[in-house]
């Protein structure tokens, strides 16, 4: 079970709609996958489409992490009705749900037993490998406070969403300080498993200079490839629907987009896992 974290500093860079994209693309591919909204705003349950029958909230279980049974209280995605397997079995694609009730998790103080909560209910999912994902991607919020901390200590691998701006390229340098001291002190399997800039305007000239700059400053850490901005992005979201099964040519770009990604997301943080190692 590959566990990746999908954070930045800042607000509103994309970290939602890159975790849906891969989320689409994971689910295309039939590859197994959780997606536990930890941010309280819960932006990508809504995304995903559950319709919840009784589940507890990822809040609600990380309160109670040590009894909390996660397989009972994950909602499956509503992009499965949609989901063409033709006759095969249906694909694993689950929610923890998100709610505001996480939110009293988000401080700057929290300390090491509160920050093993979410990794205590994976790991008694996992138990004997138990947990039927093969994926598990976390939409963390927008902060470097407990939620987000939480995240990491749960995770091998975080994800990194930048835009090609001045300011978000200062606070993805600030991530990842930040990650490199976390991996020290509390989590030593943790790596980055790169970072996307998401939002890129093809004709823009400041674009062009910020990517340029990313890929002197941050090599390989720099994924290919880069998501750009697309006009239809609200409205398929808006509609929660998977991008891979919207229709027309943009989405089916996109699609292919997010496909790579989530191998370059795989492959990229494996070859970093044994870099760190080595
Ligand atoms: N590549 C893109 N093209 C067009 N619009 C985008 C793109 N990426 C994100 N958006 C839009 O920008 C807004 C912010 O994106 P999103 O919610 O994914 O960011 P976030 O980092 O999760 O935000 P927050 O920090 O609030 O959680 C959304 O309305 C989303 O639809
Ligand atoms: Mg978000």
């Amino acid at each position: 079970m590959q566990v990746v974290s999908i954070s930045s500093l800042k607000g509103g860079v994309g970290k939602t709609s890159v975790t849906l994209g891969l989320a689409s693309a994971a689910l295309a591919a039939g590859i197994p996958t959780l997606v536990i909204d930890l941010d309280p705003h819960a932006d990508a349950t809504t995304g995903l489409g559950v319709h919840p029958a009784g589940q507890l909230d990822i809040g609600h279980m990380i309160k109670g992490s040590r009894k909390a049974d996660l397989a009972a209280n994950v909602v499956p995605s509503g992009w499965l009705a949609a989901h063409k397997h033709d006759g095969a079995p249906l694909p694993v694609l689950d929610v923890a749900m998100g709610s505001a009730f996480s939110g009293i998790y988000d401080r700057p103080d929290l300390g090491r037993r509160d920050l093993r909560r979410l990794s205590t209910i994976l790991a008694n999912a996992d138990r004997d490998g138990k947990a039927p994902y093969q994926l598990v991607l976390i939409d963390c919020p927008p902060s470097l406070n407990g939620l987000t901390r939480m995240a990491w200590t749960a995770s091998s691998r975080v994800l990194l969403v930048a835009e090609p701006g001045l300011f978000s390229v200062a606070g993805t340098q600030r991530t990842l300080r930040a990650i490199e001291l976390f991996r020290s002190e509390f989590a030593p399997a943790l790596v980055p498993a790169g970072i996307v800039a998401n939002r890129v305007r093809s004709g823009s000239n400041e674009h062009a200079y910020r990517l340029g700059e990313m890929k002197t400053m941050f090599g390989e850490l720099l994924l290919s490839p880069t998501i750009p901005e697309q006009a239809n992005w609200q409205q398929i979201q808006g509609a929660a629907h998977p991008i891979h099964q919207w229709p027309g040519d943009s989405a089916k770009n996109s699609s292919a987009l997010f496909d790579k990604l989530l191998e370059s997301v795989l492959t990229q943080g494996a070859t970093r896992s044994r870099l760190y190692r080595g």
